[in-house]
């Protein structure tokens, strides 16, 4: 599923950005080589952070 329509960056890379600790969504996009630019991802790219984050 794409998290970020403007990047096309997928919940995998995010959950993974946020695995490897990335703590917010500037963070694990720029572990993608992206940054935020819309940013009407940004509170669903939280959520999925911070679900990754209390798997972890
Ligand atoms: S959808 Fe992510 S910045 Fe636009």
């Amino acid at each position: 599923m794409i998290v970020c329509v403007c990047n096309a960056i997928r919940e995998s890379e995010v959950r993974q950005a946020a695995r490897e600790g990335a703590s917010c969504p500037v963070s694990a996009y720029r572990r993608v080589g992206r940054r935020p630019r819309c940013g009407q991802c940004l509170p669903f790219a939280r959520e999925v952070i911070a679900a990754a984050r209390a798997d972890a």
